[in-house]
């Protein structure tokens, strides 16, 4: 699903403030995997995820998204695959705007998942639907504006709204790196069960090494624009959380 060969990723090149941020990375993500990225601040990560999502392009190597070439395409024309959710709440929804005029625009915007737009009330029903499955009650506040919400309520709400867009792939950079441990763990919850019902391929960001233990079916440890640790299926479910905390050194 996702291919990436020979990548490196150098700013700056040939100045004193040169940084190698990715160097010789060989990946491949399947159909339907559920990858989650540790590793230390400046390792290389977003640098990652940028690359996969074309909001930056290699200084060398080749990705594929589905068997199609698309090293040098920008991410506006990747967004036929690709999805993201950012670690900021405020980012990728209207504030001004209520939920239910949010999710208009989102389904205007592409063709979403079990969205039709139709009458108003048809739309309000289907879009309260989708949101009573985040058990939040925000079903009942349709009318609120998004700038109100609380940051894991609009994380949540972002994310569903994300998801509901017709592509595979989702992205997640720290999702949850702004909001308290119980929204948190809601959002992350959500998020596990929209992939599974969806069945995205889907790569999670986090430096909570207790979502990287629990969520995901393959692990990888970055350090230095490489990957130094990658671990699948059975072999991540034999890991203990203190074996992550050892990578670290
Ligand atoms: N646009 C840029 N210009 C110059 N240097 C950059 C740029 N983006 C990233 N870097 C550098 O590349 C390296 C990798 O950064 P990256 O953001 O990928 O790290 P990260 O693993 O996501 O870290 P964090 O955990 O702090 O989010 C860092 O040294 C960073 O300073
Ligand atoms: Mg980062």
């Amino acid at each position: 699903m996702i291919k990436l060969e020979g990548i490196n990723k150098t700013f700056n090149r040939g100045k004193a403030n040169e940084v190698k941020a990715i160097q010789d990375l060989n990946l491949n993500i399947a159909s339907e995997d559920y990858l989650v990225i540790v590793g230390a601040n400046g390792s290389g990560k977003s640098t990652l995820l940028n690359l996969i999502a074309g909001s930056i392009i290699p200084s060398a190597g080749k990705i594929e998204l589905d068997d199609h070439l698309v090293t040098r395409l920008p991410d506006y024309k990747r967004s036929r695959w690709i999805t993201r959710v950012f670690q900021n709440p405020l980012s990728g929804t209207a504030p001004d705007l209520s939920i239910l005029d949010n999710f208009r625009v989102a389904a205007l915007r592409t063709k979403k998942k079990g969205l039709s737009i139709g009458t108003n009330s048809a739309f309000k029903a289907q879009v309260q639907d989708k949101i009573s499955v985040l058990g939040m009650g925000l079903e009942n506040k349709l009318m609120q504006p998004m700038g109100t919400l609380s940051g894991g309520q609009r994380q949540a709400l972002t994310l569903l709204m994300s998801v509901m867009d017709d592509c595979r792939i989702l992205l997640l950079d720290e999702p949850t790196a702004a909001l308290d441990p119980r929204s948190a763990n809601l959002v992350m919850q959500t998020a596990n069960r929209l992939i599974q019902q969806f069945k995205l391929t889907a790569i999670l960001i986090t430096h909570n090494l207790k979502d990287a233990h629990t969520y995901g079916n393959r692990l990888i440890y970055m350090a230095e624009g490489r990957i130094l640790k990658d671990i699948h299926s059975e072999n991540k479910l034999n890991l203990t959380q203190s074996d992550l905390f050892e990578w670290f050194g």
